[in-house]
């Protein structure tokens, strides 16, 4: 969503804070702005648009100063406009916050403000904020924060500047993520670590009802209620040329060619051949505390979602455990049946997602045991759960996950072969579990080598459509789902993943010539039913594309064009299957000339309900 940072200490401010934005572009945007305190006050620019909009804007004159915040911002509250663009300023002008978040009695505070003079410019809730610390304000600028925030409802990372206190930011977090950057005599703040890392790694994450206090001689953590809390200091773990691109186009297509270290950093250190099982110490669960589970709950959104339902085959398939997948934004809501038999798994790429976030922790409330599959580390869902698997398949800055997803699989399995190995795998079968999912690296990079056969069944099939349908059975109906999902995201063409049997209930009188039907289609427990659903959509003129084991001479026969991938268990073709659908959207999109990395009304991390 938005992205913050913020800088105190001997360099220029204005320079670094437009870097640092531009480190954070992929969490999607649409304005951006800085503020800077120098000898004449505070001095703000923001501008709508991408960042180069205000960079052209700063080129004459870039503001002095050696203390200053900035902010991309992603419209919730208000338009995309120039006006609504953060820093925002409070009735004096001379106090300015940037804000991530939702400031959720923001209504009530403006008016009760405005009857009392206050004259606002934007429409957003972050202004609200800035003038309720201006009229609060007495000369300190934390106090006049913390007493601020006392009166707010709703969810904030948030920094605040003044001109009359030009040594003092003051940032707080409540549900938007923030961490303070330990430099050497200087000091940062931001939403995330990417702009930090090249000036230092060590890191100190703020939880929620935390502010922090940087000065020109270090920083200290406190709470709305002045305590003062001493904090760990975190070294981060990844480099900047790891978010870089690293020579691709697109960070995508990087991601997508890093899937086999990716899954292999997944699966490093866990698999245990000798016994045919895993080791999931980090899930902080005895082996005593796994067998009691009755039922698991999985909750996530989008394609961490998809991954869940392939985490509902594996658990019930191998483990015989009843599995229920739930939307994160529907589970929070609904007063579902938890209890202390439950066990709740949340996954998460970003670690931040809010509707993930708040299910997760309505999980607790209620007494389940909660577990995360997460990829970054220290985010508030890996921080807040009781246990989890980090993915470690390293920054994914593309808007549309690949490896997160591909590793999400491998975690899962990780966690059903433990389990299942518990109640009533053999060894023999865990054994052969673990001999496939060691191999899948290595088959993961037979796909990409082919990339270039993907990318004219990109052009052939769906460059010009303007629809397409993906279909899979069994655990690869969920990749039917994924697969859709990434067209629709980053090519904007319409998409539906199917259980493929279900177009005799209604889809398929949407088959013509005209529709272009991708079949997942490995030689599984329900290939020969998948070979009749090919056939009833070949008999009503559609396009069919299918991706197939070697030497499927069946389904090559019958299909418009098809893509061979490697065997492995039926449970783990998700992994392998996934890979092809990712690289043709990709192709897809990019001969679009669409924004692949930054695709249009989307953000990396969806960090607000
Ligand atoms: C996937 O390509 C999308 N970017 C989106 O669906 C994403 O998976 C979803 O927002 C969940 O994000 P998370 O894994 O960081 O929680």
């Amino acid at each position: 969503m938005c992205g913050i940072v913020g800088y105190i200490g001997p360099r220029q401010a204005a320079g670094l804070l437009i870097d640092g934005l531009r480190r954070l572009e992929y969490r999607g945007y649409d304005s951006a702005g800085i503020a800077v305190v120098n000898g004449h006050g505070l001095k703000i620019m923001k501008a709508a648009g991408k960042l180069s909009v205000l960079e052209n804007e700063l080129k004459e004159k870039m503001p002095e100063g050696t203390i200053g915040i900035g902010h991309t911002r992603w419209a919730t509250h208000g338009a995309p406009t120039t006006t609504n663009a953060h820093p925002h300023t409070d009735q004096s002008g001379r106090i300015a916050v940037i804000h991530n978040g939702i400031i959720e009695n923001s209504s009530v505070i403006r008016k009760a403000l405005q009857q009392r003079g206050h004259v606002f410019k934007s429409e957003t809730d972050t202004e609200v904020l800035a003038h309720l610390v201006g009229e609060l304000y007495q000369g300190n600028l934390e106090e006049a924060v913390a007493s601020a925030l006392r009166e707010v409802d709703g969810a904030y990372g948030l920094v605040f500047l003044s001109s009359d206190e030009p040594g003092v930011l003051v940032a707080a977090r409540k549900g938007s993520p923030l961490l303070v950057g330990v430099g050497e005599n200087e000091w940062f703040i931001a939403s995330d670590a990417s702009p930090l890392l090249q000036y230092t790694r060590s890191v100190v994450y703020l939880d929620d009802g935390e502010m922090a206090v940087l000065t020109r001689e270090g920083y200290r953590v406190r709470n709305l209620e002045t305590a003062r809390i001493s904090k760990e200091v975190n070294q981060i773990d990844w480099d900047l040329a790891q978010s870089e691109r690293g020579g691709y186009p697109h960070f995508m297509l990087k991601e997508i060619c890093e899937q086999p270290e990716s899954i292999w950093n997944t699966l490093r250190g866990h698999l245990l051949e000798e016994d045919g099982t895993a080791r999931v110490t980090g899930l902080n669960l005895t082996d005593e505390e796994l067998k009691q589970f009755e039922r698991v709950i999985i909750t996530a959104c989008g394609t961490s979602w998809h991954s869940g339902i392939i985490g509902e085959y594996m658990l019930e398939e191998m483990a015989r455990l009843p599995v229920e997948v739930e939307y994160a934004s529907e589970f929070r809501y609904r007063n579902p049946v938890v209890d202390p038999r439950t066990l709740v798994i949340g996954i998460s790429q970003s670690g931040e997602t809010a509707d993930t976030l708040a299910a997760v922790r309505e999980a607790k409330r209620r007494g389940a045991r909660t577990i995360g599959l997460v990829n970054v580390v220290g985010s508030t869902i890996a921080r807040e759960v009781d246990g989890g698997i980090y993915l470690h398949a390293g920054p994914e800055v593309g808007v549309a996950s690949t490896k997160a997803f591909t590793s999400q699989v491998a975690a899962l399995a990780l966690i059903s072969l433990r389990i299942a190995r518990l109640r009533n795998l053999s060894i023999l079968q865990g054994r052969q579990f673990v001999e496939a999912l060691q191999r899948l690296p290595a088959q993961a990079a037979q796909i990409l080598e082919r990339a270039s056969e993907i990318e004219q069944l990109a052009d052939r099939f769906l460059r010009t459509t303007r629809n397409a349908l993906y279909l899979g059975r069994g655990v690869n109906f969920p990749v039917a789902l994924e697969g859709a999902l990434k067209l629709k995201e980053i090519s904007y063409i319409h998409a539906e993943g199917y259980p493929a049997a279900e177009m005799k209930h209604g889809p398929i009188a949407l088959i013509d010539e005209n529709m272009p039907v991708v079949f997942i289609a490995p030689r599984d427990a329900v290939h020969s039913k998948i070979v009749s659903n090919i056939e009833e959509v070949k008999a009503r003129g559609g396009k069919v594309i299918a991706l197939i084991n070697e030497g499927d001479s069946e389904i090559e026969r019958l299909a418009d064009a098809t893509f061979t991938i490697p065997e492995t268990l039926d449970l783990l073709t998700p992994i392998l299957t996934s890979i092809p659908l990712q690289l043709l959207s990709y192709y897809v999109a990019v001969s679009r000339g669409c924004n692949v990395d930054q695709p249009r009304n989307l953000a990396k991390s969806v960090t607000v309900e």
